[in-house]
Formats: structure tokens, sequence, C-alpha cells
């Protein structure tokens, strides 16, 4: 399979995922139902972590619908052609995931009352997550060095664009009932609190022994186990698995085991550039 993306208002998608029919109807006549729950994030910032917490508070804890289905039918991406018809298809309430930058998110958010849950990371562990994984997609451009790969992700020539608008952009919601920012390294500092957090802020409580249970099948290495949500079954049409792997190191500070030092400050003059004016801090700041 050749690799090949096309242009929606200035954001790069991989033809193979997406189509411009498909993004101007989601951004223009898709309708949110108020009792929709979506996962948002920038690709690689721990969107299949979100996608199985939130798979198994839905269960109370059981861990039998995230390990019988893949990922992809329970909580699909509405930005994939695929996806957006599996999220019509679906029954309310609905669970459904995004990556798509606020300026081109379907509009009727704005006037809805469906949870947007963003999950955030740290932008170097997102650039070396992602440089690793598109190692094995045969539908996106082969990533080069890593050098030249970070040139693309700062200046945003990556699928989705750039990590620093979406986040920038997205954050304006903060102040809204209906949207709940937590991080990559939050989850990893303590699940279980999070996992709180989230039943919390969905409106679904779960006893104590359910969140262990939630805490356990989310863990890194259950969910590595996984087949339904580690992306082993991904098509060998799109990715080559002896290349990349979804989850690889599942850890928080890997962007230190690859950066040199002049990689790392060049890092830290576009991240004070691109998101002066940002009143928020966080984890890594
Ligand atoms: P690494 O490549 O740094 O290991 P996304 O789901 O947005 O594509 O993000 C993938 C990243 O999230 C990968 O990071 C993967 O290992 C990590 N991840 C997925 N599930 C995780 C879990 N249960 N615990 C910790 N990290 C997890």
């Amino acid at each position: 399979m050749s690799s090949s993306f096309f242009v929606y208002n200035g954001i790069l998608f991989p033809t193979a995922l997406s189509s411009a029919e498909s993004l101007t109807y989601l951004e223009k006549e898709f309708r949110f139902l108020d009792d929709d729950i979506l996962s948002v994030s920038y690709p690689k910032s721990g969107t299949h972590w979100m996608q199985e917490i939130l798979g198994l508070i839905w269960c109370d804890g059981d861990p039998s619908w995230v390990q019988s289905l893949p990922v992809w039918e329970r909580i699909p991406w509405i930005e994939t052609v695929s996806g957006l018809q599996c999220a019509l298809k679906s029954p309310p309430p609905r669970l459904l995931a995004s990556h798509l930058p606020f300026h081109i998110f379907p509009k009727s958010f704005l006037h809805s009352k469906a949870k947007v849950i963003y999950t955030v990371r740290n932008p170097k562990d997102v650039m070396i997550s992602s440089y690793h994984f598109s190692k094995g997609l045969k539908i996106v451009a082969d990533p080069g060095t890593l050098e030249e790969y970070m040139e693309e992700f700062l200046s945003g020539s990556v699928s989705y664009g750039s990590w620093f608008e979406h986040v920038k952009n997205w954050m304006e919601m903060k102040d809204r009932s209906n949207f709940f920012i937590i991080t990559y390294e939050e989850l990893q500092q303590d699940l279980r609190e999070s996992v709180r957090r989230i039943c919390h802020f969905i409106g679904k409580e779960l006893n104590s022994q359910q969140i262990d249970s939630v805490v356990e099948n989310a863990s890194f290495h259950k969910m590595k186990d996984n087949n339904m949500s580690n992306c082993t079954q991904f098509s060998d049409t799109y990715y080559d698995h002896t290349k990349g792997k979804l989850m690889r190191k599942g850890i928080s500070g890997d962007w230190k085991n690859h950066l040199t030092v002049a990689q790392n400050e060049h890092f830290d003059r576009v991240y004070r550039e691109k998101m002066q004016g940002l009143r928020m801090t966080f984890p890594w700041d």
C-alpha cells in the first residue's frame, strides 16, 4: 500500500482512513447526542489507554467487552470513514473517539451536553512514540531519521497537524462543564485516582472492587496482551507489525533516551514560542 495524504482545512489526513466528504459531513452536519462521551486526543497521547479505561468503566470493571471487540468497534474514531459509519449506527449512549483538531471538530459540540475527555501528554514523548509507531504504518510516509521527523512534528506537517495548535485550541474549552482534561502523566502517577475522577465526570460511580478491576485491566501489561486493544489485529495492509507496535514502552520521559542536548534545547525553544499565552501548566512544564 502506498502512503498518500489529502489536506482538509490545513490538516493532513491519510487517504486510506478518511475522506474530505465525510470530514465535511462531520464538521457541519454530524449531531452529538447529549449522552455521548468522547475521548479526544492528539495521536500517541494515550488514546487507547483512555479507550480501555472508558470501556472498563462502562462495564463496571468487567473486562469481557474490552477483551472481545476491537477497540475501533467499541469506541470508533469519528473522523475515519468506517468509524463514522459505526458511530452513526451505534445506539445511544455512545462512546466515541477523535483526534480532530478543534477547528474542524463537529460544530454541534458547542450546543450539546456531550462530554469530552481530552488526554494530553508531554509532546516530546508524543513525538518519540509517534516516530516509532510510524515506522510500521504503511499509510503514512516513512518517518526518516528522528532529526527529520522532529522538524516535521515541530512544524505540524504530520497527520492531524500541529500538537501545539491541537492542545492550545482545545484548551479554550477548559472552563466548560462538559470538558475534562487529564494528562498521560497523571494516569501514570495515580491510575486509581484518575479512574475515580473520570467516573465522577461521566456520572458513573463504581464501587471499590469495580475500580480495582478497571485499574488492573487497564494496566500496560494487561493491555499489551489484549489483542482487541493492542492493535496487533491491524490489517497487514496498513501496518507492518515487524517494524512497530502500539504498546511499545508505556512510560513517561522516554524522550530522554532519544534526544540530544541540542535537539532538546531546540524543542524547548519551539515549545516556549508556540505555547506562549497559554495560561496553564502541565506536569512536564
Ligand atoms: P509509547 O510508544 O511511548 O510506549 P495512542 O493510544 O494515543 O496511540 O498512544 C500510544 C502510547 O500510549 C504508546 O506509548 C503506548 O505504549 C501508550 N500506552 C497505551 N496503553 C498504555 C497503558 N495501559 N499504560 C501506559 N501507557 C500506555
